[in-house]
This record gives structure tokens, sequence and C-alpha cells, in this order.
């Protein structure tokens, strides 16, 4: 069998797509061409019903060591602005359209991630490490800040202090601390990182699609409103969700619940 050369590799298994940057001699560093492909496949899984839950992970010992610095950076130092804006704006887009992508999202952290991955790990709705994985805000030891959005991505998640302590030293952090801090939900050893995040994601099957759609989406964005805009922002998605669930999926709750007697919500989802 030929190896696959692309930069990202799709592949389906019981509701989930397993979606791999693929460049592991690189240690997957993200160049413009994985970038790109990295937004082709988005749009792609966003109608296919293959995909019930995304999640993102590396090829090799990797997750990904972060921007490219040869072709990402060096190689674009000498061509004229507009070539370095839209390289930007190319894993911008993708890292961008992950953060409310149509599906559930989950960084599966197998190993080596660094400065720009921040981003994309970030954007993901949930982030599972191995407790072998490696983490590190290197920008500092190349001497750039962390560009890419990846100190928004930073704020979002980490305090205040563990944030500027390692933007500011670059030092290494493994699977545990990162999830201590709050970067990612949890870590488990490496020989468990998939069975982990297969059983979430089976959870995450279970549940109606575009309940979790509006869900998260709801929760990324009414962080930043105050709280009148927030109360109105969530009513107005909560009837545009009623609006878009076709299965109706609340009133068949509330029967399975008060009228059949045959789940409780409190301990799990409704049968779809
Ligand atoms: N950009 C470009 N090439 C890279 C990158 C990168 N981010 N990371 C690794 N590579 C390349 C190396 O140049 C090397 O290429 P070569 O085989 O052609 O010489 C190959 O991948 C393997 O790299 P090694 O350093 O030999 O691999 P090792 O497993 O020993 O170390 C590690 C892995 C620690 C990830 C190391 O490669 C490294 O420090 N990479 C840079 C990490 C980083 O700081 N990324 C930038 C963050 S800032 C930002 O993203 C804006």
């Amino acid at each position: 069998m030929t190896e696959d050369k692309s930069p990202v590799l799709v592949e389906f298994d019981s509701g989930i797509a397993f979606v791999t940057l693929n460049r592991p001699e690189k240690r997957n560093a993200m160049n413009p061409a994985l970038n790109i492909r990295m937004l082709e496949v988005l749009d792609e899984l966003e109608g296919d019903e293959r995909c019930g839950v995304l999640v993102l992970r590396g090829a090799g010992e990797s997750w990904s060591a972060g921007m490219d610095l040869k072709e990402y950076f060096r190689d674009n130092d000498d061509k004229p602005r507009d070539v370095t804006l839209k390289a930007r704006r190319q894993s911008g887009n993708w890292w961008g359209r992950l953060m409310y992508f149509e599906k559930p999202t989950i960084a599966m952290v197998n190993g080596w991630c660094f400065g720009g991955a921040f981003t994309p790990l970030v954007s993901c709705d949930l982030a599972i490490a191995a407790e072998e994985a490696n983490f590190g805000l290197s920008e500092i030891n190349w001497g750039i800040l962390p560009g890419g959005n990846v100190t928004r991505a930073v704020a979002e998640v980490m305090r205040h202090r563990d944030a500027l302590y390692y933007i500011m030293t670059g030092e290494l952090f493994g699977g545990r601390k990162a999830a201590e801090m709050g970067l990612v939900n949890e870590a488990v050893p490496l020989a468990e990182l998939e069975s982990r995040v297969r059983k979430i994601c089976a959870s995450l099957l279970e549940k109606n699609p575009v309940t979790l759609k509006a869900a998260k989406d709801t929760y990324k964005r009414v962080r930043n409103l105050p709280w009148d805009l927030a109360d109105d922002y969530i009513y107005a998605k909560l009837e545009q969700m009623l609006f878009l669930d076709k299965t109706k999926g609340r009133d068949e709750g509330l029967k399975q619940f008060l009228d059949d007697k045959t789940y409780q919500p409190g301990l799990g989802a409704y049968k779809r």
C-alpha cells in the first residue's frame, strides 16, 4: 500500500470522523497546504452524515508542532504583504470554522502541541490529552509573541497567572498540568486516549444534534455578552433550535419521561 501524503486524512468509524493532521515527518506543523486542506475538509464534513462528532488528532507522536516555521514564516518573509495576509487568513479561517463547527468537536492530543496549535486546540469544543503529551507556548523561544489568536485562545481557557507564566517562559508542560489548568478537559494515559475519546463520542452521539449545536454555540457566544443581551440571545437561540429541530426532540423527551416513563432526563438522554 502506498503511503498517503495528503496533509490531512479523514476516516469514519461509528459516527465519528477522525481528522488526522498528517505531516508526521514535520511533527504535523501547519503549512499552507495543510491549512487550505483543513478548510476544505471542514466544508466536506459539515453535511456528511458519517460525521456525528469530529475528532482532531495528529499522525505519529505529535498533535501539532504549531505553524510551519519554514513554509509559513520564513518562505513568506520576502514576499509581498498580500501573500503573508493570505497565508494568515488560511490558518485563521479553519480555526474559526472549527470554533462554531456544525458537529461537536474533540481535540485528541496525542503528543507535541506547540504555539499556533493552541488555537485549533481551544477552538475544539472539548479536548482530551494523553498524560504523555507535551505542550508549549514556544513563541518566546524564537523571538515572537503568540500570534494567530493563540494569546486570545489561551486567555479563554487558562488562568491569568498560568497563561502569563507559560507565555513568558515557553516552558513545556504535560497533559496532567494542561488538565489542571483547564487547557484540556482531562488527561489519560496515551494507551487509553482513543478509548476515552470514543466513549465521549458515544455519549454525544446519543444527543439531539440540533440541540447540541445550539447549546455549544450559545455557551461560546454569551460568555462575552452583558446579561440582558445574553438572556435575549439565549431565548432567540432556543426558539431557533425548536424551529430547526424537525424531530421535535423536546416534545419527545417530555413524552418519554412524563407519559411513557421510559427514561429519566437526570440520568441520560431520551431515545431518538
Ligand atoms: N515548523 C517547521 N518544521 C518543523 C516544525 C515546525 N513547527 N517542527 C518540527 N519541524 C521539522 C524539523 O525541522 C525537522 O525537519 P527535518 O527532518 O527536515 O530536519 C522535523 O520536523 C523533525 O523535527 P525534530 O526537531 O528533529 O523532531 P523531534 O521529535 O526531535 O522534536 C519538536 C520535536 C520538539 C516538536 C521539535 O521539532 C520542535 O521544537 N519543533 C518546533 C516547535 C515550535 O516551537 N513550533 C512553533 C510554535 S510557534 C507558532 O506556531 C507560531
